[in-house]
């Protein structure tokens, strides 16, 4: 009787001192408006400055007339990060192909492999460069190099972690303090043959912190090789497409969030991405006009294959109830699936509808990178437009997804939502000067001129 007493006090005893560490674990604190991750919000320094620009690939031989919209390049975005950098290199990546295999002389390459040298400089520099990658990592060359080097390198196993997904984020962190996000993969390709939109982020502490959460839940991810079932707290957000972060950006007040796919790699507060895209095709008041390569209102790499018309739907809503004028401008490349044209002239066969007045406007156009020199016909998977971004009257999207059902369910990306309450600022012109430039230009074929049946010759004589 005696011990069986001394056994439950102590049992009791270790219980109450477990307690607080359980506790831990089944609740997260509730995040205040000044932990530590956010100090920034709470200093009383006058708000930061936050610097924001567009970066683009205009690929080698696609011309716009003078006068149009220019944008920084990727190349010079990503060496001014890396030679900027400090103390630490983050790169969360699809996959790795920074110089033209196999070994030729060709220098075709020459950006590619710029950054690839910037990258070796800057461990010697005695930077941290930081990678987690989606393919397997034994047999890339540029990882085994860079690793050889002294960086790390952390595969995520998508065929576990994403089931039939892959790991489609492209972002970059630097000394946690600057950030580009976009549509461009390691690829010498994403630097002069493919064209890409991302952005190029300095000077704003406070959504870097949560960008950083990000990379951590990658790195959190992929060196656990398991998604918990409960995201530690550390990885929850105050900021989301309910509460945006209040910033200053370029002396503009605007609102910003950060959101994530697949659902399962969102911690508690984090928007998942495709909540974050019918947002803002929702908060439209005038217009939405969308770049993607892909638009599928299906599951494309699941089988079976599902009809997800989540987007979709809420395209068609938004024209025919609201009124909102819709473009949507996808690319038009030797792989392009016949498919994806079919959806298209269903959305477009809206255009037009007057059972109530004024009429809707849903329009669809696709972009064909042209090929000029004959060796440009021979790179695989090159001359397209890789775009992956909206913008509305109200916001901007940027992200790193197909918009195709998998993209939602199952694979990882990420993308930066920005809202102004008077959208007067200059990259919301820009961003909009952006998708006019392209719509209008004569690489972009009204869907209804291209035949689903032949449509390469479309491009090739545009
Ligand atoms: C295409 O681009 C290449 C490489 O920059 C250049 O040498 C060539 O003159 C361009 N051709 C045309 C027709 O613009
Ligand atoms: C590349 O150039 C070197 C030296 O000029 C030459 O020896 C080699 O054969 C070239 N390789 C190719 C694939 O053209
Ligand atoms: C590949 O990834 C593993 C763990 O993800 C890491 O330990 C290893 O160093 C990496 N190898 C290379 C060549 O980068
Ligand atoms: C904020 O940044 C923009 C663009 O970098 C600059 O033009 C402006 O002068 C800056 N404003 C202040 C108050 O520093
Ligand atoms: C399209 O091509 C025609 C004929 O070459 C040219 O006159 C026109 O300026 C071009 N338009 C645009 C937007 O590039
Ligand atoms: C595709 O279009 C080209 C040029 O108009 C034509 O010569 C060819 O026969 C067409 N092919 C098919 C399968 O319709």
């Amino acid at each position: 009787m005696a011990y069986f007493t001394v056994g439950l006090i102590t049992m009791m005893a270790l219980i109450l001192l477990l307690l607080p560490i359980i506790n831990q674990y089944l609740s997260c604190p509730e995040i205040r408006s000044c932990d530590a991750n956010d100090r920034f919000s709470c200093s009383n320094n006058p708000p930061q400055n936050c610097s924001f620009q567009l970066v683009e690939t205009i690929p080698e031989n696609l011309t716009y007339p003078s006068g149009s919209i220019e944008s920084m390049s990727t190349f010079d975005a990503w060496m001014f990060l890396l030679k900027n950098a400090k103390k630490s290199v983050d790169l969360i990546s699809f996959y790795w192909l920074m110089m033209d295999r196999p070994e030729t002389n060709s220098s075709l390459d020459i950006q590619g492999k710029t950054v690839f040298n910037e990258l070796l400089n800057v461990i010697k520099r005695g930077v941290k460069l930081r990678i987690i990658v989606n393919k397997p990592n034994t047999t890339n060359p540029d990882l085994l190099a860079l690793s050889q080097a002294g960086a790390e390198v952390l595969n995520l196993e998508a065929e576990k972690l994403l089931k039939s997904g892959v790991l489609h984020t492209k972002l970059w962190l630097v000394d946690g303090q600057m950030l580009y996000l976009g549509s461009a993969n390691m690829d010498w390709r994403s630097l002069t043959q493919v064209k890409e939109l991302g952005i190029l982020i300095k000077s704003c502490d406070l959504l870097l912190s949560d960008a950083s959460k990000l990379v951590d839940l990658y790195n959190y991810v992929a060196s656990r090789n398991e998604v918990p079932r409960h995201w530690p707290c550390k990885f929850n957000t105050r900021y989301n497409a309910d509460n945006p972060m209040q910033l200053n950006v370029q002396d503009q007040a605007t609102s910003v969030f950060l959101s994530s796919s697949p659902p399962f790699f969102c911690p508690s507060g984090r928007t998942s991405d495709i909540n974050a895209i019918l947002n803002v095709i929702h908060s439209a008041k005038q217009f939405v006009h969308i770049s993607v390569m892909d638009y599928m209102p299906y599951t494309e790499f699941a089988k079976p294959h599902l009809f997800w018309p989540v987007i979709d739907d809420a395209l068609r809503r938004v024209a025919v109830e609201k009124k909102i004028e819709v473009k949507i401008l996808t690319s038009l490349w030797k792989h392009t699936k016949p498919d994806m044209l079919q959806y298209m002239k269903s959305l477009a066969s809206l255009n037009g509808l007057s059972f109530t007045k004024p009429e809707t406007s849903l329009q669809a156009k696709l972009f064909c990178v042209p090929v000029v020199m004959p060796y440009q016909q021979t790179i695989p998977y090159a001359r397209v437009n890789h775009n992956k971004y909206m913008v509305t009257d109200q916001t901007a999207y940027i992200g790193t997804s197909n918009w195709s059902g998998d993209y939602f369910i199952n694979t990882a990306g990420v993308a930066i939502i920005i809202g102004e309450p008077t959208p007067s600022g200059e990259d919301h012109h820009h961003h909009q000067a952006i998708f006019e430039r392209d719509w209008y230009s004569n690489y972009s074929i009204g869907v209804w001129n291209v035949d689903v049946n032949n449509f390469t010759i479309s491009c090739n004589s545009a």
